[in-house]
């Protein structure tokens, strides 16, 4: 027997694992039963040098000493097991399987937008889904017999009062919201849900998501408004997506437009998404009409602004060839699975 022996001994023990049990019990009886090689070592201590003794006594008391508090630490190891009552637990079964959730596509597409016209430098706004006459309707240049203030296409809460509460028909409601608290010059976009009395088809539903745009400085034009749009749509559906600008009427803009990409699906040449037209439309937009500038107490001589305002639904089923809005609401997680690789 050697001090190396002891030492080198001493080291196996510190690095001792047991698998079961009945191994921690093995272990006892290999080092410290009758015939256990620590046993076998205090048996040659008997010959040991007088003057050495001391070393090789102290040595070999201390690998006797953590040689039992070891397999103490093992044993409890299982003792633990069993109180949990898992000791049958078979660590080698593959583990069960779980769902990995996945974002929906109108949230991918809300944020995928709110990016784009973050990295052009707008902030994001929100206003209330409840909203009163002035915020959806008056400040935004309603005429009072316009046919949305009627409850064949508005929900109106309090439908009998003078001072109608309503769920906002589009998130312009919150252009104004915005133009009443932000300082000037202003660059938001504003997402949101918005409610409108329809039956709910394919191509429409009752409830949607919008997001509006609105930019309001000194000296803004059409040609801000276009390269915008183009800068946004090139982002969204490719680098090669051409835009075009039909001319068309909304009361809070003047001029207004109606926003048609180039068909994302046949590049142009038609196809039965595009109907054979080789374009998409995806947006509405316009120069913010004065009347809705100086209803917000913003001085129309001196600020001009352009707005957009464009459906989440749509956009996501554009970019991701959705057929049938329907698909968005109903939760089915065949559908929604599709979306697991685009997060
Ligand atoms: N609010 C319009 C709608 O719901 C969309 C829209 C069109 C918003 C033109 C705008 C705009 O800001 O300039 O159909």
């Amino acid at each position: 027997m050697t001090k190396e022996e002891i030492e080198q001994l001493l080291q196996k023990i510190e690095d001792l694992k047991a698998q079961k049990l009945q191994d921690v019990e093995d272990i006892r009886v290999k080092f410290l039963g009758k015939k256990g090689e620590i046993t076998k070592m205090f048996e040659e201590f008997r010959s040991v040098l007088p003057e050495q003794k001391k070393e090789f006594g102290q040595k070999l008391n201390l690998l006797k000493t953590k040689a039992a508090e070891r397999i103490e630490v093992l044993r409890q190891g299982f003792e633990n097991v069993q109180i949990a009552g898992c000791e049958k637990f078979d660590f080698t079964k593959p583990g069960d399987k779980f769902e990995l959730g996945t974002r929906h596509p109108i949230s991918l597409a809300r944020e995928e937008i709110l990016d784009i016209f973050g990295k052009f430098g707008y902030a994001v706004a929100e206003g209330p889904e409840i909203e009163d006459d002035w915020h959806v309707f008056t400040a935004l240049n309603f005429p009072p017999d316009h046919p949305a203030r009627d409850m064949q296409d508005t929900f109106f809460i309090n439908p009998d009062s003078n001072d109608p509460i309503l769920l906002r028909t589009h998130t312009s409601s919150v252009q104004v919201r915005t133009m009443e608290r932000m300082p000037l010059p202003i660059r938001v976009v504003c997402p949101g849900r918005v409610f409108r009395n329809e039956a709910i088809s394919a191509r429409a539903h009752c409830i949607f998501h919008q997001v509006e745009g609105l930019y309001i400085d000194k000296n803004v034009s059409f040609a801000d408004l276009k390269q915008a749009i183009l800068l946004f749509v090139r982002e969204m559906f490719g680098p090669d997506t051409q835009i075009r600008m039909r001319p068309s009427y909304f009361p809070f803009t003047e001029p207004s437009t109606e926003v048609d990409i180039s068909c994302n699906i046949c590049g142009g040449k038609g196809c039965n998404i595009c109907k054979g037209t080789g374009w998409l439309e995806i947006m509405g937009a316009g120069m913010v009409d004065p009347n809705v500038l100086e209803a917000s107490h913003i001085d129309s001589t001196k600020y001009t602004g352009f707005a957009f305002g464009m459906g989440i639904e749509r956009i996501a089923m554009l970019k991701w060839q959705v057929n049938d809005l329907r698909h968005y609401f109903e939760n089915d997680v065949r559908f929604l699975r599709e979306f697991q690789s685009v997060i």
